[in-house]
């Protein structure tokens, strides 16, 4: 007999995470979901989901109050061996995104939480499918075309979040000949392509507010730096079908534009200082930026610009990747789903529109 499907997802309460509950509801009709989700002290794990899972989905939907640095991701007994027993497909999400943690604290989520997870699901008798979302940035600071098959190049990395990644992708790497694996790796996920609406205004989103602001201006980086961006819709589309494929089993795949779908940072730059009426950025070499004018301009500048520079280093290098990501397993695997990455640049003004109708998040808007 055909086992109901009961999908564990972690880290549904995040930006990616939400919206790939609401995309497995809608195109799974017949499976349940259990999320595994941190209480916090001001609102419990129940109510937090309560607040982006539609009501007309509630009852199929469970939640368990958890935490995957905790032993038995803080689960009792009885829930961990219940839910092992059930569980058809595990989607792990959860993870650090900050560029600032120290590596123990990255690792205890990233690595120390999936090996929780990948350990939980070999209790799993009946799972079919282990999603682990990875990025594609644990290419880390490689330049040319990287492949889906490839993983530790001896490539270095820019902050503790590329480097704990990788280390997770390797351990569900590892697991390969005893769990049912798929890999996808994500590069920067922003707003809704057709809604521009996003609920995280991190990554890329940061240094295009004070560009709009125009509280900086001068870019580390190179106009032709390619920015690999894809909406948060096709990223949970894709996702919620690779888990449920089994042409999939054992693949990792780019979630990204690639070349046909990227753009430059010139390109996008270029949008967007028409868009919000700001003068052109300057392009500043980045070595000659952070060896010698950043320590300067730290000696002169105060308050807010000063914070930007501080906050700023977070996004070094950024802007003057020399990277491309390889979509041919995605293209192969997504083209039977009806599935392609929207070229950035299409979409790009709608994004820009959200920014300035939500006043960067501060407001709710129609579109939410
Ligand atoms: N955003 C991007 O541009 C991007 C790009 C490529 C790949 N990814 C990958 O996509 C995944 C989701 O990212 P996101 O952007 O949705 O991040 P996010 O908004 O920061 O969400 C992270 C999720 O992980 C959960 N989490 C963190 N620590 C946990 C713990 N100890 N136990 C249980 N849950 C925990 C968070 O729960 P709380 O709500 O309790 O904090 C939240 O639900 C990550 O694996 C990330 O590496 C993201």
């Amino acid at each position: 007999m055909h086992r109901a499907e009961l999908i564990l997802v972690t880290g549904s309460t995040g930006f990616l995470g939400a919206r790939l509950v609401t995309e497995l509801l809608e195109l799974h009709p017949e499976a349940s979901l259990a999320l595994l989700v941190r209480g916090r002290p001001e609102q419990s794990a129940l109510d937090r989901v309560a607040a982006f899972v539609p009501a007309r989905h509630r009852p199929r939907v469970q939640v368990f109050s958890g935490d995957v640095t905790l032993p038995d991701c803080g689960l009792s007994q009885e829930d961990y061996r219940r839910l092992a027993a059930s569980v058809t497909r595990v989607i792990h999400s959860a993870a650090t995104v900050r560029f600032d943690h120290t590596l123990e604290e990255a690792s205890q989520i990233n690595v120390e939480g999936t090996r929780r997870i990948l350990d939980f699901a070999a209790h799993a008798p009946d799972l079919q499918s282990f999603t682990y979302i990875g990025t594609a940035y644990v290419a880390g600071d490689r330049t040319g075309l990287v492949r889906e098959d490839e993983l530790d190049v001896g490539q270095g990395f820019r902050n503790t979040y590329e480097q704990t990644k990788c280390q997770a992708e390797a351990l569900v790497r590892s697991r390969q000949s005893s769990l049912p694996i798929v890999i996808v790796r994500p590069s920067i996920i922003v707003g809704d392509s057709r809604t521009g609406v996003t609920t995280s205004f991190k990554m890329m989103y940061w240094p295009l507010k004070i560009y709009a602001r125009r509280l900086w201006r001068t870019v580390p980086g190179s106009p032709g730096a390619i920015l690999d961006i894809v909406p948060v819709d096709y990223v949970a589309a894709a996702t919620a079908r690779l888990a449920f494929d089994p042409a999939a089993l054992g693949a990792a795949v780019h979630l990204c534009a690639g070349s046909r779908s990227s753009a430059t940072l010139h390109q996008i730059a270029t949008r967007a200082s028409e868009y919000f009426r700001v003068p052109a950025p300057r392009y500043v070499n980045p070595a000659l930026f952070f060896g010698a004018l950043r320590p300067l301009l730290l000696l002169t500048l105060w308050g807010r610009r000063r914070r930007i520079l501080h906050d700023g280093r977070a996004y070094r290098s950024y802007f003057s990747m020399r990277m491309q990501f390889d979509v041919s397993i995605a293209e192969r695997l997504l083209a039977p789903h009806g599935l392609q990455p929207p070229p950035v640049m299409d979409y790009l003004d709608r994004l820009l529109r959200y920014c300035t109708d939500s006043d960067w998040g501060r407001k709710q808007t129609a579109a939410l």
